[in-house]
């Protein structure tokens, strides 16, 4: 059984070859991301495994079914690039819901800390032997308010980890987790009284652009902002003039709403076409990582062997319980 797998990177052929051979499917692995120009490479291939930044857009799918390709493997938890209900009746999907909340969770928490307590400037101060600590004090994170958007496996993980830093948890769900201990207030109120705000629900239309130029005014003054999420949650312009103005004190970036065209790759020595993105970068109190949360190794393990089972699982006519219904 043949898979088209768009997006490869080398951590990619390292984590999935083991399983693959052992379960004999065989992956074509592609350097470049599936999108119109691409999807002619999935010829010949019962699946295609994708990842964040594909796009599977109404046109990709008719013609991965012109190809005879009965499956979408996304070897990620977020569809949100991928055409739902146009795929509906016309190509099946499967996905990892869960591959290591932890890593996610954590890396929010290296985000904050690191911004929080300078880290990012002490480490390049050093390695110049710089010890001056001018412009590096911090704060304690103990006693701070948290709020948390989306409490879902990694939003709970997070929520645990902030607890364990002694701070005052409140969180936004918009399906609220019955008979747990979370202290659930409305999102304006966890907007008003967050001293640091981290977004942990899924990009739909409601939450598209939830930090905007309009729901800036709404924030605590000083607010340090973690995205581990998905890019659009945040209207990257308006963030930007909300760092300008000294509004939001810090922001922690794993995402970003164009990322597609910059995300995994060495762009070192070109020069950056999105201003927005070179101008956050810039800032000292912003903090950006190329999509990296997910990025450990037994997350990168539970993702190949969950894609793989799935790939056999449907071709068995089984059901893994990781389908994508609309
Ligand atoms: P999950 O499905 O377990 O939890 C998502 C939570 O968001 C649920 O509790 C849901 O009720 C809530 N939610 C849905 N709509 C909402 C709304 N309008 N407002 C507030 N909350 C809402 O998902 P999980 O595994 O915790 O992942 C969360 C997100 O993290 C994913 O959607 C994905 O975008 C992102 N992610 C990022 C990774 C990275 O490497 N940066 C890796 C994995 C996931």
């Amino acid at each position: 059984m043949k898979v088209a797998f768009f997006d490869t990177k080398n951590y990619d052929i390292t984590s999935f070859e083991p399983y693959a051979k052992e379960k004999e499917i065989k992956l074509k692995f592609y350097e470049t991301k599936l999108n119109e120009d691409t999807v002619d490479l999935a010829k010949g291939c019962f699946a295609v495994c994708a990842f964040v930044n594909d796009v599977i857009n109404a046109e990709v799918i008719d013609r991965l079914c012109e190809l005879d390709v009965k499956l979408l493997a996304m070897r990620c938890a977020g569809y949100n690039n991928v055409d739902i209900n146009y795929a509906k009746g016309k190509i099946d999907i499967v996905r990892v819901p869960a591959y290591s909340p932890y890593a996610v969770a954590e890396h929010a928490m290296a985000l904050l800390l690191t911004s929080v307590r300078r880290v990012h400037r002490a480490y390049i101060r050093t390695k110049d032997f710089n010890f001056s600590l001018n412009g590096l004090t911090g704060f304690d994170l103990h006693g701070k308010t948290v709020g948390v958007v989306g409490t879902g496996k990694i939003g709970r993980v997070f929520i645990d980890i902030c607890r364990g830093f002694g701070m005052n948890v409140i969180a936004y769900d918009k399906f609220p987790a019955k008979d747990s201990d979370i202290n659930y207030v409305e999102l304006d109120e966890l907007f008003s009284r967050s001293d640091i705000i981290s977004f942990h629900c899924p990009l739909t239309e409601e939450t598209y652009h939830m930090i905007s130029s309009e729901t800036i005014g709404q924030l605590k003054k000083g607010v340090i902002i973690i995205n581990t999420s998905r890019g659009a949650l945040i209207d990257a312009e308006a963030l930007l003039e909300g760092i300008k103005s000294r509004h939001i004190g810090a922001a922690c970036l794993d995402v970003y709403e164009e990322e597609g065209d910059f995300f995994f790759e060495d762009l070192s020595g070109h020069i950056i076409s999105d201003d927005v993105l070179a101008r956050l970068i810039s800032m000292p109190n912003v903090i950006v990582t190329s999509h990296q949360a997910f990025l450990t190794n037994e997350a990168l393990e539970n993702i190949a062997q969950t894609t793989v089972d799935n790939i056999i699982t449907y071709s068995k006519g089984e059901k893994s319980g990781n389908e994508i219904i609309v």
